[in-house]
């Protein structure tokens, strides 16, 4: 029986983040200090948690941070990875979420590894303003050459994700319709939940889909291109069809009812929604010397409590229990 949660929903992707120490500060995640951490793991403490999902039907695996690069070993791990097996027999999708910052030399190994897609987070095109969101000096060069380099690997599809906050980057819309025409990657626009550990978010904060679809259509118009029940983010190309865009809307177009995913954090606690005001220690029943079998029906028992939505912007919402640098996007 596939993983399935008491809604129905199937659950065949995993976030699996492998550090929480992120070598950026962007002013949307993290406050301009270091911060207490939770800690990682070893290698092979994920290995047999991925293990035993993808036994349980897990399809995808997208490794994350803080910025999972950091992580001295993270080629050996995509290969043995690559070696699990998902229930549909089709071979596992790799992924990885990455400031960009250290790709350069990792992306072509990361290919080699096994790594199919790379997804790099990148806030303006403007190199000043990059600085100024990530507040690392000098660091857009790395970045791009991370980007481009894992082009040349084939790291394919490559999207690029950039958060939109009010005041910091909503003028970077067309500039970024230039950049993934010229480039040739796929730029999705987040908007901005309140996951960060300043407590900065606020409605008038999130630059919403429908204005990040207006000021594109004032550069050129966009024709929507039909996206998977289960994805995150609405995608558009170009009415010429050069370059295409996303937009990943779950404030202002929320798509828990198809969400697929599972996550787990760096300390080995499973996270059922980034909202979570609670998590699970997958890791405590591997300490309590826990069988294969016995893992399996911790991960079944918690599916089932998995939340049915996010409450963000409602009067009822509770701060989640931890902040995305934390969890891992
Ligand atoms: P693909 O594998 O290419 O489909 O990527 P993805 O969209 O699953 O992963 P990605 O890391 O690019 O996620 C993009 C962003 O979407 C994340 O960093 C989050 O900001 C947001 N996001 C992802 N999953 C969820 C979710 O379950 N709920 C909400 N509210 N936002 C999510
Ligand atoms: N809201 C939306 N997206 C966020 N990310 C980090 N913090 C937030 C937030 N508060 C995104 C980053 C990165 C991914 C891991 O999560 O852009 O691409």
């Amino acid at each position: 029986m596939p993983l399935t949660d008491k809604f129905g929903r199937p659950i065949t992707d995993l976030r699996l983040s492998i550090t929480d120490r992120c070598n950026y500060k962007c002013v949307y995640c993290r406050t301009g200090n270091e911060g207490a951490l939770y800690g990682d793991l070893p290698f092979e403490d994920y290995l047999r948690m991925a293990r035993v999902l993808v036994g349980l039907g897990i399809q995808k695996v997208r490794l994350t941070g803080g910025e999972p690069l950091l992580r001295k070993g993270v080629v050996e791990f995509v290969q043995e990875l690559e070696k699990l097996n998902p229930q549909n027999s089709d071979p596992l999708d790799l992924a990885l979420t990455t400031n960009g910052h250290l790709l350069a030399d990792l992306a072509q190994p990361l290919k080699d590894a096994g790594l199919n897609r790379v997804t790099v987070s990148m806030d303006a095109v403007d190199p000043d303003r990059f600085a100024r969101i990530t507040r690392v000096p000098g660091g857009y060069e790395h970045m791009l050459a991370g980007i481009r380099a894992a082009r040349r690997a084939g790291l394919w599809p490559l999207k690029v994700n950039c958060v939109l906050m009010r005041g910091f980057n909503e003028d970077q819309i067309i500039p970024f319709g230039m950049f993934a025409r010229e480039e040739g990657v796929i730029v999705r626009f987040i908007e901005f939940m309140p996951l960060e550990e300043d407590r900065t978010w606020s409605p008038t904060t999130v630059v919403t889909l429908d204005e990040i679809l207006a000021r594109m259509s004032e550069y050129r118009p966009l024709v929507e291109i039909p996206h998977a029940r289960s994805e995150t983010a609405r995608r558009y190309r170009f009415d010429d069809g050069i370059g295409e865009i996303g937009i990943i809307a779950p404030v202002s177009h929320p798509f828990c009812g198809h969400c697929s995913r599972i996550r787990i954090t760096s300390d080995g606690k499973i996270r059922t929604c980034l909202f979570s005001v609670w998590d699970h220690d997958l890791y405590g029943q591997m300490q309590r010397g826990a069988s294969d079998e016995e893992l399996a029906e911790f991960i079944r028992g918690v599916v089932m409590k998995k939340e049915a939505r996010h409450h963000i912007g409602e009067p009822d919402f509770v701060p989640a229990s931890r902040t995305m640098v934390h969890i891992g996007g």
